[in-house]
């Protein structure tokens, strides 16, 4: 199997040391980080003074590999197990926020998710439950420790959901993890998507509803989710894709300092975008101003496109120009070229039409085409989400920060197991990052016995519940029970048959 610790990957990994441990990073003392030679991309982010707080994680693969059939040479790589050796990201520095604790060192309190009053200075109230829970699990410790030694990731289109549609056993998967099983006990999980296009905080609160379970913020990562790191890097960015100025409003929360959009342009001079019908509200809502006078540094492609023509007009008016100056043409295309970020790969997505549709990656490789054909030479660019490095990296400071959350102890569980349903991202990144995978049929994949091309290695299911308990069953026994029985007696050995039998 290939893994990405391989040493195969590249001269950047290969000739940069790992980064000097830190005791606000736990995770880089566990997985190295490697910095790149700065010659090793057109698209390495410029030098950045100490105070910041991103790691920053070598590209190390293309996600053109599942694409290949679809592109012209420009796609340096047809084959799944060359992937490394494309010129896509391949060297360039994938900057991530460096840990999700540092953000809650501050004072301030914040309101129990389940409704419990806080009460500063004094212990949390113990519901009856949770006692109970713990005496049961005082009776299997062993079961308990395995319990906090297994944590799951799991992809939400096309295993937990269908857009809006809830997948019925993802419900009861949430409802098991959260405590409803044999030891009251909360088995950490995160949930790992390429999707993208509102905040986090709206997109949880959505799926928390469709999931009737919580899910909070910090167990979340959406594709866009550690470009929040870029943020200390660029000044001035045109944001593109989503609904509305929704990616707008996702980038102010990530701290960017000055987001432009689309809209923007077109209002400016909407000769930019010939058929384009602009709306007086879209007038209305957008922040013109002379872009002639003002140079953007580099592009964000958040989310889905819903206006191909325009969207792509720009971003190639852009990156012709000399350093994103509109109504510029560079004389050189390369050094005067802005970067260009894509928040993930996925050419399809599965939605609530019958064939998938195509995603951002399909996106990308029209925008590649175009750019190839205009200027002659290949585009550069970065391409975040899964299967990319950064962003299992990224997950694993989610995850620690939420065992600590969970469990009080921040660190990373042993047995990691991937739920996904696009073997050309969950898997492959799973796989390659050393994690369980479990291939589920509710999605993308509609295959045979397992993927062919990228094999998920812990096997493929029928759907998510089937695959949480069979990882379940391997690391707490088959004799776990996957629910909790309120008629337990921990004094009786957590017996519920004998316990009921002498009341
Ligand atoms: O590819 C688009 C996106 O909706 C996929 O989401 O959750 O399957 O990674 P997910
Ligand atoms: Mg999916």
């Amino acid at each position: 199997m290939v893994s990405y610790d391989d040493a195969d990957f590249g001269v950047a990994a290969l000739n940069t040391p790992p980064d000097s441990p830190t005791k606000d990073s736990p995770i880089s003392t566990q997985y190295a980080t490697y910095k790149t030679d700065s010659k090793s991309s057109a698209l390495d982010v410029p030098p950045r003074t100490p105070t910041h707080n991103a790691i920053e994680v070598p590209a190390l693969r293309s996600p053109d590999a599942h694409a290949a059939q679809y592109m012209h040479s420009l796609s340096a790589s047809p084959s799944i197990k060359e992937r490394r050796v494309s010129r896509n990201s391949f060297g360039a520095s994938l900057p991530i926020p460096r840990s999700k604790r540092q953000s809650r060192l501050s004072s301030v309190a914040y309101p129990a998710e389940d409704g419990r009053p806080v009460r500063p200075g004094m212990p949390p109230i113990q519901p009856t439950r949770d006692i109970l829970a713990s005496q049961v699990q005082s009776v299997h410790p062993d079961m308990a420790k395995a319990a906090k030694n297994m944590a799951f990731a799991f992809d939400i289109d096309g295993v937990l959901v269908h857009g809006d549609r809830l997948i019925p056993e993802g419900k009861r998967v949430l409802d098991m993890l959260n405590g409803d099983n044999q030891l009251g006990i909360k088995i950490p999980h995160i949930f790992l998507t390429n999707g993208s296009g509102k905040p986090e905080v709206a997109r949880t609160e959505q799926l928390s509803k469709i999931l009737q379970n919580p899910v909070s913020t910090e167990q979340f990562i959406q594709s866009h989710t550690p470009m929040r790191a870029l943020a200390e890097y660029y000044n001035t960015v045109l944001v593109v894709g989503g609904e509305g100025y929704r990616c707008r409003e996702v980038a102010e929360q990530y701290g960017f300092k000055d987001i432009i959009v689309p809209n923007d342009i077109v209002a400016w001079d909407p000769s930019i975008a010939p058929y384009r019908v602009f709306t007086e509200e879209e007038k209305a809502t957008s922040r013109p101003r002379d872009f002639a006078r003002c140079n953007i540094d580099a592009i964000m492609v958040f989310s889905d496109s819903r206006d191909y023509a325009t969207d792509m007009q720009i971003i190639v008016d852009l990156l012709r120009s000399e350093n994103g100056r509109l109504g510029t043409l560079a004389k050189d295309p390369v050094s005067q070229r802005i970067p260009i970020y894509f928040s993930q790969g996925d050419m399809l997505c599965p939605t609530e039409h019958p064939i998938p549709r195509m995603s951002q990656g399909a996106f990308r490789i029209g925008l590649e085409a175009m750019y190839k054909a205009l200027t002659g030479v290949d585009l550069e660019r970065v391409v975040y989400g899964k299967p990319e490095l950064a962003t299992y990296k990224y997950a694993d400071e989610v995850l620690a920060s939420w065992m600590a959350d969970l469990h009080g102890e921040e660190r990373i569980p042993e047995n990691i197991y991937m739920v996904g349903d696009n073997p050309a991202s969950d898997i492959v990144g799973g796989n390659m990052y050393g994690w369980n995978t479990c291939l589920v049929r509710t999605g993308v994949f509609q295959g045979g016995e397992n993927d062919e091309e990228n094999p998920a290695n812990f096997g493929v299911f029928p759907n998510v519940l089937e695959a949480v308990k069979a990882a379940c069953r391997k690391e707490l026994g088959d004799e776990f029970q996957f629910e909790w029985d309120d008629r337990v007696n921990p004094v009786l050995h957590g017996s519920a048959a004998v316990a009921s039998a002498i009341e």
